[in-house]
């Protein structure tokens, strides 16, 4: 079956291309390879999915929808896994309209693109744990109301699930949101906490610690997220009247205390970091902490990677990768 996957050079994209390609399936990869993080690492990633000869990858801009036609044009795509997007938080105080482009037009051109697909039988789109804002309950669940984004990238996002509704509404597109809740591991993103710590830590410099240390992350380790993407891809929701649509928390299952996770972190690098206190930063929350029960009843995800285990892994990527070891 072929698969369009958009975002493909990025980190969760990639590695759900890369699953994808390693069930011998055939993958359509679309990105726009922007500058937000090293274009270098986007790159290198592409180049690991191209040793598979069913990758087939097209470098444009979804807000370009003549652009992005024309590149989808030659394929016939049942399943589109939709990842591409402006992500962080901070960036987006600064460059709001990157994120209008990418994250607004471009999810209403994979709308419109699936909405006159005949191939086309479910899409799979990235939302985002910052969706629940400043939220107090938690774990937060999918039936919480979302309405008080905290953020420009949130209040997108949760457009972009607002907007899915409305065209599974309309004209019975079956579509599944994932909220991604912290995802991190090899290959990941340099604009993260744990990229950033790792190289600071590494470089003997502070790290940044925001609200004075007094976070919650439900971390989330890639090789349990990817897998997911693709089973979710595989099971669209039912039309049973009401628009065919459903929104999932994809989380690790634990809130981790971040000077936990720095601990961790300290322990896999063998060096103790240098910590810069500062306080909490505009558009950010304290504590994210997912309700899986939805994903875990209806596609059986179980998160098995523990920070325990996934730091260490990611460290062991980041020192190879950087020709550290
Ligand atoms: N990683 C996380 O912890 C996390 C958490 C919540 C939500 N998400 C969401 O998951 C998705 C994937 O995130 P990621 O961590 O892989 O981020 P990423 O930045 O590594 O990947 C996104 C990719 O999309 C591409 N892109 C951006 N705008 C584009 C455009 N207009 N046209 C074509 N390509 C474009 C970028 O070049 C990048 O390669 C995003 O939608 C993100 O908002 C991620």
């Amino acid at each position: 079956m072929t698969y369009l996957v958009t975002g493909a050079a990025g980190f969760i994209g990639f590695h759900t291309a890369r699953v994808l390609l390693q069930q011998g399936e055939e993958v359509v990869g679309l990105d726009n390879i922007n500058d937000y993080y090293a274009p270098k690492l986007k790159h290198d990633r592409l180049r690991a999915l191209e040793v598979h000869k069913g990758f087939h990858f097209h470098q444009i801009d979804l807000s370009d929808r003549a652009a992005f036609l024309d590149a989808v044009k030659p394929y016939k795509i049942p399943r589109i896994i939709h990842l591409a997007a402006q992500a962080g938080v901070r960036y987006s105080i600064d460059h709001p309209e990157t994120y209008i482009a990418s994250n607004l037009v471009g999810h209403f051109n994979v709308l419109e693109y699936c909405r006159h697909s005949d191939a086309f039988e479910h899409l799979v789109y990235a939302s985002s744990s910052s969706v629940y804002g400043g939220n107090t309950k938690v774990p937060f669940a999918e039936s919480d109301r979302v309405d008080a984004p905290v953020s420009l990238y949130a209040a997108t996002k949760r457009c972009d699930e607002l907007m899915s509704h409305t065209y599974s509404h309309l004209y019975r597109l079956p579509q599944t949101g994932l909220r991604f809740f912290t995802v991190y591991g090899p290959w990941g993103r340099p604009d993260m906490a744990m990229w950033l710590f790792t190289d600071a830590i590494l470089a003997g410099r502070p790290i940044k610690v925001f609200n004075h240390g007094d976070m919650q992350r439900d971390f989330t380790y890639i090789d349990d997220v990817a897998p997911t993407v693709v089973a979710a891809a595989a099971k669209p929701p039912r039309d049973d009247g009401s628009a065919p649509q459903r929104i999932y928390n994809l989380g690790g299952n634990r809130s981790e205390r971040l000077m936990e996770m720095i601990a961790v972190l300290e322990n896999a690098l063998g060096r103790k970091a240098e910590l810069d206190l500062l306080p909490m930063q505009p558009g950010d929350v304290p504590v994210t902490a997912a309700d899986i029960s939805s994903i875990e009843k209806d596609l059986g995800f179980h998160p098995k990677t523990r920070i325990e285990v996934g730091i260490p892994r990611f460290v062991e990527w980041y020192k190879a990768y950087h020709g550290l070891t």
